[in-house]
């Protein structure tokens, strides 16, 4: 089995959660289980331990986006920060309020996260409409940071955040579709 189909194999869709018609793609299970987990993580380490692709700092898109991003930092030896929702950090922020697939969210980001010209890699379990990936890379903008790739270990393609996030610019990097 590939590695794509390996860690798909790991995920759960629970129908009708978080509401009726939504088919929640669940992560929980693949990092549940130690070898796939590593797997995963392993994954991102290869691509971004290359010279070209090693960014300064991660950003982690809240929630699931703190249990990959923060491992992955570790492992690449760099900074990890976190995008939150809103009224949870405590320091001056910038925020970016966006639309989800079922309601609307505001995100924030401490303003001495990054600094101007950090090459930053975004990071979330998940790309689903793309918004909560196109408000962090738009506050990681507003300090001045550049946003080398939105990573994610699933797409859901038919909701058309990928093809909205590259027009943005966005190069991405996804393990599962
Ligand atoms: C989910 C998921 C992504 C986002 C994807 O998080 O983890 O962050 O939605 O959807 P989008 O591409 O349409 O923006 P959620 O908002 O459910 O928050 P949580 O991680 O705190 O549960
Ligand atoms: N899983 C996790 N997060 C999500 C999903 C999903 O299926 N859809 C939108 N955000």
């Amino acid at each position: 089995m590939d590695t794509s189909a390996y860690l798909k194999s790991h995920i759960r869709t629970v129908p009708d959660w978080p509401a009726p018609g939504v088919q929640f793609r669940d992560i929980t299970p693949l990092l549940q289980d130690p070898k796939v987990f590593r797997v995963l993580i392993d994954t991102f380490v290869h691509r971004y331990m290359d010279r070209d692709l090693r960014p300064d700092v991660v950003a982690g898109l809240d929630a699931r986006g703190f249990i990959i991003g923060s491992v992955l930092a570790y492992e690449l030896g760099v900074g990890f920060v976190p995008i939150r929702k809103k009224g949870k950090l405590p320091f001056t922020t910038v925020e970016e309020t966006y639309e989800l697939e079922y309601g609307s969210a505001t995100v924030e980001l401490h303003t001495d996260a990054v600094r101007p010209g950090d090459r930053v890699l975004l990071i979330d379990d998940l790309i689903a409409t793309g918004g909560t990936m196109m408000a962090g890379k738009k506050l990681l903008e507003k300090l001045g940071a550049v946003v080398t790739e939105g990573a994610a270990i699933v797409a859901l393609p038919e909701l058309g955040g990928l093809d909205r996030l590259r027009a943005s610019g966005l190069a991405l990097n996804t393990l599962v579709t």
